[in-house]
């Protein structure tokens, strides 16, 4: 390799368009990806997903492509593609495997190809390694080499992003590892720490999110327990935080593609060394189930109330102020209520209606009628919902109606009497 990166970014979705973006500020950047819609609005200075802005955008030297002509003997390919799981929870790694297939194809001699995509420990070594070595009939190891460097940005969160995270870098000899810590040591001013070999930092990012996802479950099991001893998880775990070693998680549902989709990986590789990774699918099974419980929860509290009519969710997406629907466990409350005999409206501006009529055959309102529903559900703490008054909000129900709030958003709010309220 020259010491002169010209990158190629594959991929430039919510991980891939920051990180191109932000290394394009110091070297010759270009941003690859197979789906056409997505150059094209990128090319007019719109990012869909919220990260990067338009001035941004517009003012960055990436170069965007769909051509694979225009990414031939580049010196650093990094390879940021979905890694999902498939309706039986096992990982689905057909759009990495095709990843390799594109850089297999251009690959010249020297080159590094860096994963970002979360996956297992192994699949960088024993799966990417030879998907690239047979479609480019050259040696790993030799003729060129991989590096692995997991991306940890948070979408949505204006304080964290991708240059102010430490990156974990490792490479496949010690010389690629500083190669590769220098190259994003030159725009991630949090700095870099390089891991002690490529499986090491494929298992430090899967651990990540699955100890995320194991905590949540767990303060989601005592939410369970407290609602039927009918005290509040919010006002337990605000009390027992006091305690200076214990942990700050929050009950909630746990959607998107990272912490509900990540630990099955690591469960997937356990289970091929033979390993019953008991805790960590445990995690995954209440947290998976908290949409049902949440449902049935605040239809019972309806029905309790002698409330019948429609019922009014703010919020659809996977977490608060992002736009992603990819994997949203609100669509699990949704549909718990209607299986419950519930009508239900969903609201959400953040998101797209056309996407949420494709993946969920949910068509949202843009408008909230006044005094029309019988329950209020606080979803998803997008800015808009978290700041709504008790005024706003009792506007939109019926007397009498229930204000329900997952996410414990409105906790500190104060309602008019006659109101019932519900929080997990
Ligand atoms: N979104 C997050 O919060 C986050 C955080 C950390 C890590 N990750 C990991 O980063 C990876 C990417 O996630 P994302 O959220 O950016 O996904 P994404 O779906 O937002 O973006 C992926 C992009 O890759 C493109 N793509 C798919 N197959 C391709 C191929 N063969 N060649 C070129 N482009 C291709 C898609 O068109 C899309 O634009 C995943 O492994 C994910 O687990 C995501």
């Amino acid at each position: 390799m020259t010491s002169d990166p010209q990158i190629v970014v594959i991929g430039l979705g919510y991980v891939g368009l920051p990180l191109a973006v932000a290394l394009a500020n110091k070297f010759d950047v270009v941003g690859f990806d197979v789906n056409a819609e997505r150059i094209a609005e990128l090319e007019a200075g719109n990012d869909r997903t919220g990260e990067v802005s338009v001035d941004i955008l517009q003012a960055s030297s990436l170069a965007l492509t769909l051509d694979t002509q225009s990414i031939q003997d580049r010196n650093i390919y990094i390879v940021t593609v979905p890694t999902p799981v498939d309706e039986d929870n096992v990982p689905d790694l057909s759009p990495v495997r095709a990843a390799c297939k594109t850089v297999g194809s251009v690959l010249g001699k020297g080159a590094i190809v860096v994963f970002e995509s979360t996956v297992y420990p192994g699949v960088t070594e024993d799966i990417c390694g030879p998907a690239l070595e047979e479609v480019s009939g050259l040696k790993c190891g030799e003729d060129f080499f991989l590096g692995y460097s997991p991306e940890r940005i948070n979408p949505g969160d204006t304080v964290h992003t991708v240059d102010k995270i430490i990156k974990v870098v490792a490479g496949q000899t010690p010389e690629i590892a500083q190669k590769l810590a220098d190259m994003y040591g030159a725009v991630i001013t949090a700095g870099t720490f390089i891991a002690a070999n490529i499986k090491t930092a494929e298992a430090a990012k899967v651990i990540e999110n699955a100890q995320r996802d194991i905590n949540i479950a767990f303060v989601n099991e005592v939410a369970a327990i407290f609602h039927k001893l009918g005290i509040s998880a919010h006002d337990v775990l605000e009390a027992a935080r006091t305690k200076w070693n214990f942990l700050g998680f929050e009950p909630g549902l746990v959607g998107g593609h990272c912490i509900g989709v990540d630990p099955y990986y690591l469960a997937h590789r356990a289970k091929e060394v033979g390993h019953n990774p008991e805790v960590i699918l445990a995690g995954r099974r209440i947290n998976d189930s908290m949409g049902t419980f949440v449902a049935d929860a605040i239809a019972d509290k309806m029905e309790a109330g002698g409330l019948k009519g429609p019922v009014l969710m703010l919020g659809l997406t996977f977490k608060e102020n992002v736009p992603d629907l990819r994997n949203t466990k609100v669509i699990d409350v949704v549909a718990g209520l209607k299986a419950r005999g519930l009508d239900v409206d969903v609201h959400d501006a953040m998101a797209d209606a056309a996407e949420a009529r494709t993946f969920y055959d949910i068509d949202l309102i843009s408008k909230i009628e006044d005094g029309k529903y019988a329950c209020i559900i606080g979803a998803v703490p997008h800015d808009d919902y978290r700041t709504m008054t008790a005024g706003q909000i009792v506007a939109m129900t019926t007397p009498g109606g229930l204000i329900a709030d997952i996410k414990g958003m409105w906790r500190k709010m104060e309602l008019p009497a006659g109101y019932l309220r519900w929080q997990l």
